[in-house]
């Protein structure tokens, strides 16, 4: 039999086994992580190389460099994983991999090791969208979770509020119209002379300061779903450069703590009132900018008082990661979805519903 027609065979008796081992690869921007999952809620291994110390002289991540570093982690990441979850290739059940969105270089290198794994093991390769990874990130975090709940996609790439009302059954109801959130939390502290990543430093230098500045986000889009953060990243881009200009002084704790503060009123608000709209009583965090911890205690207080059960992943699993990847792919085998070819190839872009 051909390596993929014996893998049809082997993902369609997955559904039914008892225990099923994944191996997850994630590439998608500048983290090569590789994890093994078991029942998509027990990580045995998650293994995280960061090149954010890389990046940093550059104040953003440079694709050529991600991909070029990504070659040379990935094997060795590979061998600690095993060896962290105690397991050997034999134990692993499927291989699933990050095939989009994110940067095509730095996904190309996670989508091939995935792809010659799969083929050298004659194992299922399953094709696993980041951001339905970033929502799986919660089902490990959280053992009692399960769909339907509202989710408030919050990251580098896209900020969006979904409908999940299954494990593979979701549906956008707003999305960002310009910036993604993550975008503005970068921008935002990039004028202000913080290191990248923005967003943990901006979060960080918020807590020293106060809301003095009345920075305004999206009225236009006050009645909808959606978000603008385009306005408010080139309200505090003006206010930092005027400044400048006539040699002013202005306390950047202030400044960051009244940009955190406007942007997580209108992402908390407009999550709860998805909830509200929807009649869903549970709100789920998802993508790197749920580490923010300003959002989670607005979205935990205003939650308690609507009566809206807030989640959110632990630390290490809001931000890029493989074993979220490892989560999804196990829903996604029971459901029978998601079994790639050897012509899988990597797509810097993916839809959020499905
Ligand atoms: O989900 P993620 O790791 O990557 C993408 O899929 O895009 O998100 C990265 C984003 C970056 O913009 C980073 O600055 C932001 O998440 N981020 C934060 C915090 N930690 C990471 N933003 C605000 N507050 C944080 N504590
Ligand atoms: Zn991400």
């Amino acid at each position: 039999m051909s390596y993929y027609s014996d893998c049809v065979d082997k993902f369609r008796k997955l559904k039914d086994k008892k225990d099923v081992i994944v191996l997850s690869v994630e590439s998608s921007c500048d983290e090569t992580s590789i994890a093994i999952v078991k029942n998509g809620r027990e990580v045995l291994a998650n293994i995280v190389s960061s090149q954010i110390e890389i990046h940093r002289r550059f104040g953003g991540v440079v694709p050529e460099v991600a991909s070029r570093n990504h070659i040379t982690a990935i094997s060795n990441i590979y061998s600690e994983a095993l060896a962290e979850a105690g397991l050997t290739k034999e134990d692993i059940d499927a291989v699933a991999v990050t095939y989009g969105a994110g940067l095509v270089g730095a996904l190309l290198v996670g989508v091939n090791f995935a792809k010659g794994l799969a083929y050298s093991l004659n194992l299922p390769l399953i094709a696993v969208s980041h951001v339905h990874g970033h929502i799986a990130a919660n089902y490990i975090s959280h053992p009692e979770l399960k769909p339907p709940f509202i989710c408030l996609m919050v990251s580098g790439g896209h900020t969006a509020i979904l409908r999940v009302d299954d494990y593979n059954k979701m549906t956008m109801l707003g999305t960002t119209v310009d910036d993604a959130i993550g975008e503005a939390f970068d921008k935002v502290a990039r004028v202000l002379g913080l290191p990248y990543p923005g967003g943990p430093e901006i979060d960080k230098l918020a807590k020293e300061g106060e809301r003095k500045y009345n920075f305004t986000v999206s009225k236009s889009l006050k009645g909808t779903l959606d978000f603008s953060f385009s306005g408010i990243k080139t309200e505090v881009v003006n206010l930092v450069h005027n400044a400048e200009q006539k040699k002013q002084e202005i306390n950047a704790a202030d400044v960051a703590r009244s940009f955190q503060e406007s942007v997580t009123d209108e992402l908390v608000n407009k999550a709860i009132r998805a909830c509200k709209k929807e009649d869903i009583d549970t709100l789920v965090i998802a993508g790197g900018v749920g580490a923010n911890s300003m959002l989670k205690e607005k979205a935990l207080a205003l939650g308690e008082n609507e009566g809206v059960k807030v989640y959110s992943p632990v630390l290490k699993y809001c931000t890029d990661n493989s074993a979220m990847i490892g989560a999804m792919a196990y829903y996604m085998i029971k459901d029978g979805i998601g079994l790639a070819k050897l012509d899988l190839t990597a797509k810097p872009n993916v839809t959020l519903g499905c």
